[in-house]
C-alpha cells in the first residue's frame, strides 16, 4: 500500500530544511501519497530515486504523459516553452540529445576554459576594487550567463536581456510581478534565439548554433527551426541558473566555514573533489518529476498508471544508505554518485560545462577576495526550494583588490592551469628500485611550477595517446621541480612500459595538473600504511606531516628490500616511527596489531596494490575504524589502468550501427577508448560504471556487464550497457551508435 502522507516539498518547512524534511519522511514513510499540488507520489531514498529516474519507459517526462501543455518534469507543472531533449521520452528524445552532445564532451568544454576564465577575470574585475559586491547580482548570475550565450553565439548586447528572465522565474514568487516579467523576457528570448538561428543558417560563425544549425538527422535532413530554438532555449535555461544557484550556496558555505574556505586556498588542487560534495550538499535542482504510464511499483508502493512521481535529487543525495553522515559537508568525500545531475537518459548533458565554470568562480574569488564575508543580514533566499534551490542575493565585503585585465597564460588562475596541458622537462631519470624509474621533471623555461599538496598526482599525457596519472612523490616546497616514480608493469597496458622507454634527461613530456583526490586531511595523529609503489603519495604526506610536528607512525610493506622505493627517505622523516617490512623478511604485517595502534583522533592513510587496501578496509570495519581510513586505490598512480586489468579479458569487434562501422576493442582497451574515435559526440562522465553518462542500447551480441548501476533483470535482458567498463562475451557486439 502507498500510505496518504501530508507532503508538500514546496511547503514552509521543507524550504527550512529540505535534507530534514526528506529525512523525517526518509525514515517512517519513504514512499508515499499526498493531495499537494494535484497529488502526487513522493520518494525520498537513492534506490527509488535512480529506479524511477532510470526506467523511462515506465516513468516519462513528456507532457502528454501528463495530461497537459506544461512543463511536467516538475510538481507543481509549469509554463514555458517545450524544450528537446528533457521533455520527451526515448526514442524521440535521443536525436536531440545526440544533436546536443558533441558540444558538451570533456574536450570540447576544455577548449572553452580560455573564454570562460576571460568572462569570469571581467566580471571580478568590475567590482574587485570595491570591497563590496552582491555576489549573486555581480557574479553568479552574470558568469553563466555570459559563457553560456558567448558560447551559443549571442551578442554581449544579449547577455543581461536573455540572463534575467530565468533567473527571475526561479528567484520570485511564482504569482508576483517580478516572475511575470520573467514569463515575458522568455518570449523575447524565444525570438532572439529564433533569429539568431535565421543568421546563423546564412552566415555561420565559429559558435555552438552556427554547429547546431549544420547538423543533420540521421536520414541527412536538417532540423527544423522550431527544435533548433526548443533545444537553444534549453541550452540556456540549463546553462544559467543551476550553475548561478550552486556558486552562490557554496560561497554561503565558505563564508561560513572559514576552515574549509582555507583548505581550499592552502590545497587548490582540492577544488575538483569538493565540487562533487558541494554538488552533492546543494542539489541546485533540488526535485524533478515523471509520469507513470503504467501501474507500477516503486520501493514496494504501488503507483497507479496516470500519477506523478516526485524524484528529489536533493533526497537521493543525502540517503545515509550510500552517503555517511550525509549532513556533514567533507572536502575530501568522494561524492561522485551524487544525483545532482540527475541519472538516466536524461542526466545533464551539460556537467562537464557546469563544472568548469563553478570552479573557474570559485577560484576566482578565493585568490582574488580571499578574506570575503557575507552579509548574513542581507541574504534573500528563493521563496521555495521545493525544485529549484538557491540565493537571490549574497551582498559581501572583502578587501579591494587590483583589477587583472585580459588575462595572459601566466596570470591564469589555477583553476585553469590544472585544466590545461603543458609541457615538462625530464631533468633526470634515476632507476631508485627494481623496476621503478623517478623522474624528476621541471618547466621548459626554469619558470615556478603549479603548487600542489601531499596526495596530489600529475596527468601524464604519453606520445602514444596513453594517458596515466602519477602520484607526486617530491617536496611541494620545491616549486622548481615535481618528482614522481613509476613502476613498470610488463603485464598492464602499455603506459608504464612506455614512460620508461622514453625517459631520460631532456625529454619533453606534456602533463595536465596537478590534481588531489586524495588530500591529507588535519588531525591529532597519523597512521601511515604504504604498500609497493603506493609508497609515493604517501611519503609526500609523511615529509609533511613530519615538518609540521604531527604524532605520525609510517608502515611500509614490499616484497623485498631492493623493490622498495624510497625507503631511505622515509626513514629520513619518520625516524624511529617509520617500519619498512619487507615480505621476504618479515612476512605479511600483522594488520590487526597495526591498526589497534590508532586512537580516536587517528588519521589512516592508505595507498598500496588492490589486495592490501582491500584487506586494510576489511581490519578497518573489524576494529570500527572504517571512519578514519583514507585510501588511494590505485597504487601505480593510474586508476584507468589499474582499475582495468587485461588479463582474461579478449577482443571483439563492435559493430556502430549508425554509421555501419566496425571498431576492434583489444583485450587492453575498453570500448568506449575503442568507439571515442569514431563517434566524436559520446556522451561520458565517471568512466568508472556509475554514473550512467554512457549508457547505450545493446541491437545485438552479448555484453558483459562490470558497472554497478543496471539491476539484475537488466543485466539478465542484454539490451543495454555502460561501454565506460562493459565487455562482450560474443565475438560481436552491434551498438545503437
Ligand atoms: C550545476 C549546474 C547544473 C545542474 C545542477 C544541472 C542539473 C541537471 C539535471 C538534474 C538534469 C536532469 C533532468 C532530468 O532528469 O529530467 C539536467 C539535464 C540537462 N542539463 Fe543540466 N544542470 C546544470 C548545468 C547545465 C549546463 C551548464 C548545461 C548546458 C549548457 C545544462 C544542460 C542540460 C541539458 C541540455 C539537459 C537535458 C538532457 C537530456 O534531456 O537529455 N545543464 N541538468
Ligand atoms: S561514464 Fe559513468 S557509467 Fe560510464
Amino acid at each position: 500500500m502507498t500510505r496518504q502522507v501530508d507532503f508538500d516539498h514546496h511547503s514552509a518547512l521543507c524550504t527550512e530544511d529540505p535534507v530534514a524534511y526528506y529525512e523525517s519522511f526518509r525514515e517512517g514513510c519513504p514512499v508515499g501519497r499526498t493531495t499537494a499540488h494535484g497529488g502526487y507520489v513522493y520518494t525520498t531514498r537513492y534506490a527509488d530515486v535512480v529506479r524511477v529516474a532510470r526506467d523511462d519507459a515506465t516513468f516519462s517526462s513528456s507532457r502528454a504523459a501528463a495530461g497537459r501543455d506544461r512543463v511536467a518534469i516538475v510538481i507543481p507543472s509549469g509554463p514555458g516553452l517545450e524544450q528537446y531533449p528533457i521533455e520527451l521520452d526515448p526514442p524521440d528524445s535521443t536525436g536531440y540529445r545526440d544533436l546536443i552532445n558533441p558540444l558538451l564532451t570533456p574536450d570540447a568544454v576544455e577548449r572553452l576554459r580560455p573564454m570562460i576564465a576571460r568572462h569570469a577575470t571581467r566580471v571580478v574585475d568590475a567590482f574587485v576594487e570595491l570591497g563590496s559586491a552582491d555576489f549573486v547580482r555581480d557574479l553568479t548570475n552574470p558568469l553563466p550567463a555570459a559563457v553560456t550565450l558567448d558560447w551559443l553565439g549571442f551578442p554581449e548586447e544579449d547577455w543581461a536581456p536573455l540572463a534575467g528572465p530565468i533567473h527571475d522565474i526561479f528567484a520570485a514568487p511564482a504569482d508576483s510581478d517580478r516572475a511575470r516579467r520573467g514569463a515575458e523576457g522568455l518570449v523575447h528570448m524565444e525570438r532572439r534565439i529564433r533569429e539568431l538561428v535565421r543568421l546563423r543558417r546564412e552566415e555561420p560563425a565559429d559558435d555552438a548554433v552556427s554547429f547546431l544549425v549544420a547538423r543533420r538527422r540521421p536520414d541527412g535532413e536538417p532540423f527544423g527551426e522550431d527544435e533548433l530554438v526548443s533545444v537553444i532555449g534549453l541550452l540556456i535555461a540549463g546553462g544559467v541558473d543551476t550553475t548561478t544557484s550552486l556558486t552562490g550556496s557554496v560561497l554561503v558555505h565558505l563564508s561560513r566555514n572559514p576552515d574549509q574556505r582555507r583548505r581550499l586556498i592552502e590545497s587548490p588542487d582540492l577544488l575538483d573533489t569538493a565540487t562533487e560534495e558541494f554538488l552533492r550538499a546543494f542539489a541546485p535542482s533540488q526535485s524533478m518529476a515523471r509520469t507513470a504510464l503504467a501501474d507500477a511499483e516503486v520501493g514496494g508502493c504501488p503507483v497507479r498508471a496516470g500519477e506523478r512521481v516526485l524524484i528529489p535529487w536533493v533526497a537521493a543525495n543525502h540517503d545515509p544508505a550510500v552517503f555517511p553522515d550525509p549532513a556533514e559537508i567533507r572536502l575530501d568525500r568522494d561524492a561522485t554518485r551524487h544525483l545532482s545531475f540527475g541519472i538516466g537518459t536524461h542526466r545533464c548533458a551539460g556537467a562537464h560545462l557546469a563544472r568548469a565554470m563553478f570552479r573557474e568562480m570559485i577560484t576566482q574569488v578565493l585568490t582574488r577576495l580571499p578574506d570575503f564575508r557575507v552579509l548574513e543580514e542581507g541574504l534573500v533566499a528563493y521563496p521555495t526550494r521545493g525544485n529549484q534551490s538557491g540565493w537571490d542575493a549574497i551582498p559581501a565585503v572583502f578587501t579591494p583588490g587590483p583589477r587583472r585585465g585580459t588575462p595572459s597564460s601566466s596570470g591564469a588562475p589555477a583553476a585553469f592551469q590544472q585544466a590545461v596541458p603543458f609541457d615538462v622537462v625530464i631533468t633526470a631519470a634515476e632507476a631508485v628500485a627494481d623496476g621503478v624509474l623517478a623522474l624528476t621533471l621541471a618547466a621548459p623555461d626554469g619558470e615556478a611550477l603549479p603548487a600542489w599538496a601531499p596526495g596530489a598526482h600529475l596527468e601524464f599525457r604519453l606520445p602514444s595517446g596513453r594517458i596515466r596519472q602519477y602520484s607526486l612523490c617530491g617536496d611541494p616546497e620545491d616549486r622548481a621541480s615535481y618528482r614522481v616514480a613509476v613502476l613498470r608493469e610488463d603485464g598492464g597496458r602499455g603506459g608504464s612500459a612506455e614512460l620508461h622507454d622514453l625517459a631520460r634527461a631532456g625529454v619533453t613530456v606534456t602533463v595536465k595538473g596537478p590534481r588531489n583526490h586524495f588530500p591529507l586531511v588535519s588531525a591529532e595523529d597519523y597512521l601511515f600504511l604504504a604498500g609497493g609503489i603506493g609508497i609515493t603519495p604517501i611519503l609526500a604526506m609523511v615529509r609533511a606531516a613530519a615538518r609540521d610536528g604531527a604524532p605520525l607512525r609510517a608502515v611500509y610493506g614490499g616484497r623485498s628490500r631492493s623493490s622498495m622505493a624510497f625507503g631511505d627517505e622515509l626513514v629520513e622523516h619518520a625516524g624511529e616511527h617509520a617500519e619498512l617490512l619487507p615480505q621476504d623478511e618479515h612476512g605479511l604485517p600483522d594488520l590487526d596489531a597495526v591498526l589497534g595502534s590508532a586512537g580516536p583522533g587517528t588519521a589512516i592513510y592508505c595507498c598500496g596494490p588492490a589486495g592490501m587496501i582491500e584487506a586494510v578496509e576489511r581490519a578497518c570495519a573489524r576494529l570500527g575504524v572504517g571512519d578514519r581510513l583514507h585510501i588511494e586505490r590505485f597504487a601505480a598512480g593510474d586508476d584507468l589502468e589499474v582499475a582495468f586489468d587485461p588479463a582474461g579479458n579478449t577482443a571483439f569487434d563492435v559493430h556502430l550501427a549508425r554509421s555501419g562501422r566496425t571498431v576492434r576493442v583489444r583485450e587492453d582497451q575498453r570500448i568506449i577508448e575503442a568507439v571515442r574515435e569514431a563517434v566524436p559526440g559520446l556522451s561520458y562522465d565517471c568512466e568508472k560504471g556509475y554514473c550512467g553518462a554512457c549508457e547505450t542500447r545493446v541491437l545485438a551480441g552479448t555484453p558483459e556487464h562490470r558497472d554497478s548501476l543496471l539491476t539484475p533483470e537488466e543485466r539478465e535482458s542484454g539490451r543495454t550497457m555502460m561501454i565506460c567498463v562493459g565487455r562482450s562475451t560474443s565475438p560481436r557486439l552491434v551498438l545503437d551508435l
